[in-house]
């Protein structure tokens, strides 16, 4: 008897499973949270003359995800990090390790142009969602844009298309233009020729040194020598504090009038000190942007970080920001990758430079601000461009 209640009870509670499995059939599935953390993987340089780069992206990155509870469409996260060493020839390598080894459900990086191009290939090759938090190769987001890869920061010829037409409005005539060169360099002063020669301007000469080379007395004799209106240079990181130091220990900061990509003075004024006052610099971000954004992001990466943020901290704050719009939309589920590029794709951030909206492309339209070095602010003193975006550059999205 007590066989046959034990029987039924069990008969019963399989019948009442069956009919709610019936029911949930019937009115399908609860959305379903994919199981485990969201795997985030930061290809970024922590070490060479981009170091710095690296770190503050890494961290502005971190930042805007604890501001959201640790998690990215209710998912915990897991890092995976890898230091790229600014080397193209390693990265390939690099992206594979963090792609098949590690299995990350995204890939955020990196600064080096010559390194992005590779990564956005592997990416484009495994169809792995990629963030771009600072590099600015052109044509990652023109002519090799893809559904999967997205920029947060700028394109290269952005800050030279600006300063071109600022020196050109100036009335400068002639300029000589000096970088590493890289696709960086080169679309840096690419866009500063096209504005600058555009206002009735000419580039008398372009200079160029390999990358990371930092050995720049030469150059600086020749510059002295052509006595140009204007240099106009494309310098970041380690490389663009030595460079700013150099340029005044030869005496050229009281002849000719050094102007550059923002790189040159952001991150960077510290160790610059008094070589850096007064240097004309166009960017997509100004340390005292008068926005709530800007100041509530610059206090709590002040007191996390213990030191002020720069733009590259920018980029990556606005890298997780994208991430979160993404990932909110589809619940965490990456597996809706149709879904979360759409979200992506729409998404208006709250930038700490400003609106932020993307291109077709997925490089961002906004502001690009004239800078001046003031004590140890990159000052904004006006608008070089106002919502600059990038023509298509035959990407066919
Ligand atoms: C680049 O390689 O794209 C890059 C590196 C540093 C600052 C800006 C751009």
């Amino acid at each position: 008897m007590k066989q046959t209640l034990k029987h039924l009870r069990r008969v019963g509670a399989i019948t009442a499973a069956a009919a709610a499995a019936g029911l949930l059939l019937l009115s399908g599935p609860a959305p379903a949270q994919q199981p485990g953390k969201i795997k985030i993987g930061l290809m970024l340089p922590y070490t060479g003359t981009f170091a710095a780069l690296g770190t503050s992206i890494t961290n502005a990155f971190k930042l805007a995800i604890e501001e959201n509870g640790g998690k990215l469409g209710g998912r915990e996260i897991e890092y995976f990090t890898v230091d790229d060493e600014s080397d193209p020839a390693k990265a390939p390598e690099n992206a594979n390790k963090l792609i098949k080894r590690d299995q990350v459900d995204v890939l955020v990086g990196t600064v080096h142009s010559g390194v992005a191009l590779a990564m956005a290939k592997v990416a484009r090759d495994t169809n792995t969602l990629l963030v771009i938090p600072n590099a600015g190769a052109d044509e990652i987001t023109g002519p090799l844009c893809a559904a999967n890869v997205f920029r947060t920061s700028f394109s290269n010829s952005q800050m030279g298309i600006a300063m071109g037409k600022v020196m050109a409005e100036q009335k400068k005539k002639t300029a000589v233009t000096l970088t590493w060169k890289y696709a960086a360099g080169d679309e840096s002063v690419g866009g500063f020729k096209e504005t600058f020669e555009a206002g009735g301007g000419k580039v008398i000469k372009e200079l160029s040194l390999p990358f990371p080379q930092v050995e720049f007395q030469s150059y600086l004799t020749e510059i002295a020598a052509l006595k140009p209106d204007v240099v106009y240079v494309f310098f970041a990181g380690g490389g663009a504090v030595k460079f700013v130091k150099d340029y005044a220990a030869a005496g050229l900061n009281k002849t000719i009038p050094l102007v550059g990509a923002g790189f040159l003075t952001d991150g960077t004024l510290e160790a610059q000190g008094d070589t850096a006052q007064g240097l004309l610099t166009t960017l997509h971000y100004g340390d005292g942007l008068d926005n709530p954004k800007n100041k509530a992001f610059r206090a709590a990466f002040a007191k996390a970080y213990k030191v002020e943020p720069d733009v590259y901290a920018v980029q990556g704050y606005d890298a997780a920001q994208l991430l979160i719009v993404g990932m909110n939309a589809v619940k965490g589920d990456t597996t809706k990758r149709a879904e979360l590029v759409k979200a992506m794709e729409a998404a208006k951030l709250d930038s700490p430079r400003g609106p932020l909206a993307l291109n077709k492309g997925h490089n961002p339209i906004h502001n690009i601000y004239l800078r001046k070095v003031e004590g140890k602010e990159n000052k904004v003193v006006g608008i070089a461009v106002k919502d600059l975006t990038d023509p298509p550059r035959g990407c066919k999205l």
